[in-house]
């Protein structure tokens, strides 16, 4: 089989007579009946009905290929967006009576709407994000976990080898949201999830300029069901947008691999920085998650999400946050631009001091996605703006 980075690139199994080299944008609604007597549709190339963009798209399959080879699985579904993806998840698996598992520090909507799913009767248990806690909260009786490999804000890194082991063994389909970590850093189906899951608006995608989500699945009966799940939904992605994914992904290994030194290169810059009190990044040395890092990740890079603590409080952290010039503040991460969230504006916004303060999300915690700028503009950038505070 071809190496991961090639399998982006020509992974879209897409031919037609023109022999384009890029597969085309798709942009119908419709397609005609074969049969006008029996009105059998078309097939798709995986045998569902080929007769309402709804349900199946040509763009959207060729993205669809190229996700289940980037995450070694059977096949994929693409979603309008990572909660969309989510949204099928969570539909395919609970029903009254059911009990999800999902970390305090996971997506805020990504909980959200778990916790949300109590008015059909579904119980939300929220767990630590610590491997060692998420395990102990593990029982027989959950009919569906989640977890995320690397965490927002704090940067944990979870042992999904582990979890993925125990929910196994109990029997528990594991979603493993792989946003952060990438297919280049981490396979969950190789790791015995149950579906791999991506907001594709992040690095897949890379441009900040699209929103996508993505479901990976092993098998043909969870393929079934969750297509089913998307259709009823009517969540699918847009060609248009698919094309968009298709571009952004021939290009994540490379993109992403200069996001995570320049990240390193940032964590150690802000290390030795007098006005900075603490730095969150799995790849410095002394970091208590290096150890499940290096265990799990394919690769000796640890994300392109850092966070940090400025000295002082929030009104030094806000300081900092308004005068940077090149990066710019604004929530999402994964693109070409570096972007810094202020934690209580936005992943912590809907907690409660209490469940802040477990998770260490302080007034002071600021958080920062790298993207593709020259690192030295970044860190002249940071020092000018913490000179400041
Ligand atoms: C880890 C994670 N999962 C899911 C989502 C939701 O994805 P989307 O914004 O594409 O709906 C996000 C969005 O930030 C995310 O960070």
């Amino acid at each position: 089989m071809p190496r991961q980075s090639t399998r982006a690139i020509h992974g879209h199994g897409h031919e037609d007579e023109w022999r384009a080299v890029k597969p085309p944008i798709y942009q119908t609604a419709v397609y005609e009946h074969p049969d006008r007597l029996t009105g059998r549709s078309r097939k798709s190339d995986r045998g569902f009905d080929l007769k309402y963009s709804r349900e199946e798209n040509p763009t959207v399959r060729a993205l669809e290929r190229i996700l289940a080879g980037l995450e070694e699985g059977l096949d994929s579904l693409a979603f309008g967006s990572g909660m969309a993806a989510i949204s099928a998840a969570y539909f395919s698996k609970l029903r009254a009576g059911s009990r999800i598992i999902i970390p305090k520090e996971c997506y805020g909507a990504t909980q959200e709407l778990a916790r949300n799913l109590g008015k059909f009767g579904v119980e939300c248990v929220l767990a630590r994000s610590d491997t060692g806690e998420f395990l102990e909260k593990l029982d027989g009786g959950i009919a569906l976990a989640l977890v995320e490999p690397i965490t927002n804000p704090m940067v944990r890194v979870v042992d999904v080898e582990e979890i993925a082991r125990r929910c196994g063994e109990l029997g528990i389909p594991l979603v493993v949201d792989n946003t952060f970590s990438t297919p280049i850093l981490l396979n969950p189906l190789k790791r015995g999830a149950w579906i791999a899951l991506h907001s594709l608006t992040k690095y897949l995608a890379g441009h900040n300029d699209v929103i996508g989500g993505a479901i990976i699945v092993e098998d043909r009966e969870t393929l079934q069901e969750l297509w089913e799940w998307r259709r009823k939904l009517g969540s699918i992605l847009s060609p248009f947008d698919a094309f968009l994914i298709i571009r952004g992904i021939s290009t994540l290994e490379v993109r992403f691999e200069k996001q995570c030194r320049s990240a390193l290169e940032i964590a150690e810059y802000l290390v030795d920085h007098p006005k900075v009190e603490e730095v969150y990044y799995p790849g410095l040395a002394d970091s208590p998650y290096k150890r499940v890092a290096d265990k799990i990740f394919r690769r000796r890079l640890y994300g392109a999400v850092l966070s940090f603590r400025v000295r002082g409080g929030r009104r030094e952290a806000l300081k900092l946050f308004r005068s940077l010039k090149v990066i710019k503040p604004a929530p999402s991460l994964g693109g070409v631009e570096s972007l810094l969230t202020y934690p209580i504006w936005s992943a912590a916004k809907n907690m409660d001091p209490e469940q802040r303060r477990e998770l260490g999300i302080t007034e002071n915690l600021l958080r920062l996605s790298i993207g593709l700028e020259d690192v030295e503009d970044l860190k002249e950038d940071l020092g000018e703006a913490l000179s400041r505070i």
